[in-house]
């Protein structure tokens, strides 16, 4: 009887201490992948308490990271990033901004049963709008929230580049034009790209990048510059409705909301993101440039984000495609 209990406690006492082993080693490995990760992203700190809770911050980053990637079941990969000081809040004020105006839900018009592609009928196992030659390199939105300008642009310079209205040029336009001369939308402090349509059609066009450049915050307006393209209508895809949206998505780059908040999508690194960790609530706005199925048999969207090249695949996300949540306002 007395060894028996000996072996249980020799047993526990093991393991209590292989735990605060493996505790401090985490620690110490955080200690140092933190020191790597500062100079990798050229993250200064002004001073000791700043580094000491951002550190805390980074270390809970990179233990979701770590543990994720432990999961072999999984379709999609992590990675710290330079976001990974960040908590998931101060990362969803700085780097996202899509607001979508109260009402739109309710809005008739954005409840559209015939839309634009309805009768589209091949679609194709996949599309991929670069290959066409329709989407420009991956932009950096920085530390300004303004996704809203991003998502919208990269869907007119897909547009403008299919109908040939310049030649058949692909041309990058300007997002900080919309960040400051579009009074529908709020800058770096949100916005909703239905808004940006509608000034591109009131004020007769948009010009490019090179001639109205990006600063990542909102400055005056210059209404001078030569126009480089411009829209005549646009319109919502029904909701809730991704054989919708696969039509759409043949025949042209679609400018999308989707809940970007949690630290997966944050620290995305590849594969085909699932949506595991994120809601449905419309955080974020990209720009859906294509579709596919992977190696495995999953099939997905092509997501261009404005996080700059780092984040995940060269800046892209490919996200599951034919799931059954539904958006909600
Ligand atoms: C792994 O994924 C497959 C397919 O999604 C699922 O059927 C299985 O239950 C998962 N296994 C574990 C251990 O999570
Ligand atoms: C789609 O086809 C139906 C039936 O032919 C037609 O009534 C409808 O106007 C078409 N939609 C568009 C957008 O062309």
């Amino acid at each position: 009887m007395a060894s028996v209990i000996f072996l249980i406690l020799t047993i526990l006492s093991r393991t209590s201490r292989a735990t605060s082993h493996g505790g401090r080693l985490f620690e110490a490995s955080a200690v140092e992948k933190h020191e790597q990760w500062m100079s990798r992203f050229h993250r200064v700190y002004s001073h000791d308490a700043e580094k000491a809770s951002r550190f805390e911050i980074f270390k809970k980053n990179l233990k979701f990271v770590e543990s994720f990637n432990m999961n072999t079941n999984k379709t999609y990969k992590l990675d710290v990033n330079k976001f990974s000081d960040l908590t998931d809040e101060e990362f969803k004020a700085r780097y996202m901004g899509l607001v979508v105006p109260e009402g739109t839900s309710s809005l008739d018009s954005y409840k559209t049963v015939s839309f634009r592609h309805e009768n589209v009928s091949e679609t194709g196992e996949s599309m991929d709008w670069r290959q066409e030659g329709a989407v420009t390199p991956v932009k950096n939105q920085g530390q300004c929230g303004c996704c809203w300008a991003f998502s919208a642009v990269a869907a007119v310079e897909g547009i403008t580049k299919i109908t040939k209205i310049t030649k058949g040029e692909l041309v990058s336009l300007s997002e900080q034009q919309l960040l400051d001369c579009d009074k529908e939308n709020n800058g770096c402090g949100g916005g909703y790209m239905w808004n940006v349509f509608g000034y591109i059609i009131k004020t007769q066009g948009i010009t490019t990048e090179d001639s109205y450049p990006y600063h990542a915050s909102k400055q005056t307006c210059y209404s001078t510059r030569s126009v480089a393209a411009t829209i005549r209508a646009y319109e919502m895809v029904p909701q809730n409705d991704e054989e919708a949206l696969l039509k759409a998505v043949s025949q042209q780059p679609v400018s999308v909301g989707l809940d970007g908040s949690g630290p997966a999508f944050k620290q995305y690194s590849g594969g085909i993101f699932d949506g595991e960790y994120c809601g449905t609530e419309q955080s974020h706005a990209v720009t859906i440039v294509g579709y596919g199925t992977s190696e495995e048999g999953i099939k997905y969207w092509l997501l261009k984000n404005s996080w700059g090249e780092q984040w995940g695949e060269n800046g892209y996300m490919r996200i599951k495609r034919d799931v059954d949540a539904q958006w909600r306002s």
